[in-house]
């Protein structure tokens, strides 16, 4: 399959989970790259429905080798508690899993501070996941975090913990928050770090060299470019790069080895939290929350909901290099009469056909529209390019010509062979 870095082009939640699943058939290894367990993949195999926030869902393929990259932020005790769960439905871990020792820890303390600071925001907040992932790269960026490496080397784990919870202990008394346990806390982890002792490894030097031997990755983004902490609607941002080149900053396969990236995008768009949404509107929300969809996988909050916007996905495309698009969720505009496509903004009496830097211009901004009759029929059911509806297939080779790439898949529902290669 050559090696392939898979992204989100919108807010995040753009059905990575399912597309990913699908390209694994083809590629021998797949890697998560940024992030930590602020993500949350839903992939259904059968009547089964497996939610994934760290591990790479390429696990659920037996075979196919997973990685948690340098880039990856990880909870050691939310890890065990996932690969626990994956193993009682029958998912073999031990040998197809492999963590970078170089990955920094989400500690308590991170999950704290996310929440304290979150509620002192009040209504600037950015509406976290509270998983710490904020203060967690935080603390990496600062040169305070705790690695793997350190985890697993009880000594140095301890000296180091003990000293983190004392400074973070007296951040969070001024937070008026009650302080930490370091006991607790060094129990917890340990029993966590012997536990993932098995998986953990130099990933570095192992997918190089997996590459030298002529195997194919696949890079599997969380988040979507507009959550990218350098490309986003900063500070309604997460804390990675979420964006193409993140995936060889948080794997170390050099920029070179990279032979194409697929960006996923939804028929329409979403996003979970705070932050502008240009797109926005309540009868598409409504639309979708009564069929029972756009609640998000790991807290359960129902998405925004709005139009498909290509200022933004155009946007995607030039920053993350898009080759090809996946696009997902079609069959939820299968009863729209009119579609509507975001092709411009307009602010302050100025076109933009760019998505802006400022996050105030861009709150400020109202979609210049582009309309298209809806399909008015089930698309569940297709499974070739020829049998979707003639207005489905126009819709589809619109968005991504207002994108700027090929259109390489569709979905048309949760379920694998629900997958459209056009
Ligand atoms: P954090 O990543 O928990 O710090 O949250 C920052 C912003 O990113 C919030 O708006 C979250 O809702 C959003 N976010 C984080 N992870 C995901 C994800 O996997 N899908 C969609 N939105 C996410
Ligand atoms: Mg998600």
């Amino acid at each position: 399959m050559a090696n392939t870095i898979l992204v989100g082009a919108q807010w995040g939640d753009e059905g990575k989970g399912k597309i990913i699943d699908v390209l694994t058939e083809r590629a021998d290894i797949v890697v998560r790259t940024q992030g930590g367990n602020n993500a949350g993949h839903t992939v259904f195999l059968g009547p089964q429905k497996y939610v994934l926030h760290l591990v790479p869902s390429g696990i659920l393929r037996p075979r196919k080798k997973c990685v948690i990259g340098n880039g990856v932020v990880v909870d050691p005790v939310g890890l065990v508690g996932e690969i626990e769960g994956l193993r009682k439905l029958g998912v073999q871990i031990q040998g197809n899993l492999f963590v970078s020792e170089t990955a920094h820890l989400v500690l308590p303390y991170h999950r704290e501070l996310d929440a304290q600071r979150e509620s002192l925001k009040g209504r600037q907040k950015i509406g976290t996941t509270k998983r710490g992932i904020g203060p967690a790269y935080g603390d990496k960026a600062a040169r305070v975090g705790l690695r793997l490496i350190d985890l697993l080397q009880p000594e140095r784990f301890e000296e180091l913990l003990r000293r983190r919870i004392r400074e973070n202990n007296a951040v969070l008394k001024a937070f008026g928050a009650k302080p930490l346990s370091f006991k607790k806390v060094h129990a917890d982890y340990r029993q966590a770090g012997d536990r993932l002792a098995p998986f953990v490894t130099n990933t570095v030097v192992w997918l190089n060299e997996a590459m030298r031997r002529g195997a194919d990755i696949l890079f599997e983004g969380a988040q979507g470019t507009f959550l990218d902490i350098d490309h986003g609607t900063y500070p309604f941002v997460t804390s990675s790069n979420t964006t193409a080149g993140g995936a060889c900053t948080g794997s170390g396969v050099p920029p070179h080895r990279i032979d194409r990236v697929v960006g996923v995008m939804k028929a329409y768009t979403t996003r979970v939290g705070e932050g502008p949404l240009p797109t926005e509107n309540a009868e598409i929300a409504d639309l979708l929350h009564g069929m029972g969809r756009e609640f998000g996988a790991t807290t359960g909050r129902p998405r925004r909901c709005g139009w498909f916007d290509a200022v933004a996905t155009r946007h995607a495309a030039m920053i993350n290099g898009l080759d090809d698009l996946a696009v997902t969720n079609l069959d939820g505009l299968d009863t729209v009469e009119t579609l509507k496509v975001c092709v411009a903004y307009r602010a302050h009496g100025k076109r933009y056909d760019h998505v802006p830097s400022d996050v105030e211009t861009l709150a400020a901004c109202t979609p210049v529209y582009a309309e298209f009759p809806g399909w008015r029929a089930p698309t569940t059911r297709a499974r070739r390019w020829k049998q979707l509806p003639v207005k489905a297939r126009q819709y589809l080779k619109a968005i991504a010509e207002l994108t700027g790439a090929r259109l390489a898949i569709a979905s048309v529902g949760p379920a694998r062979d629900q997958t459209i290669f056009v």
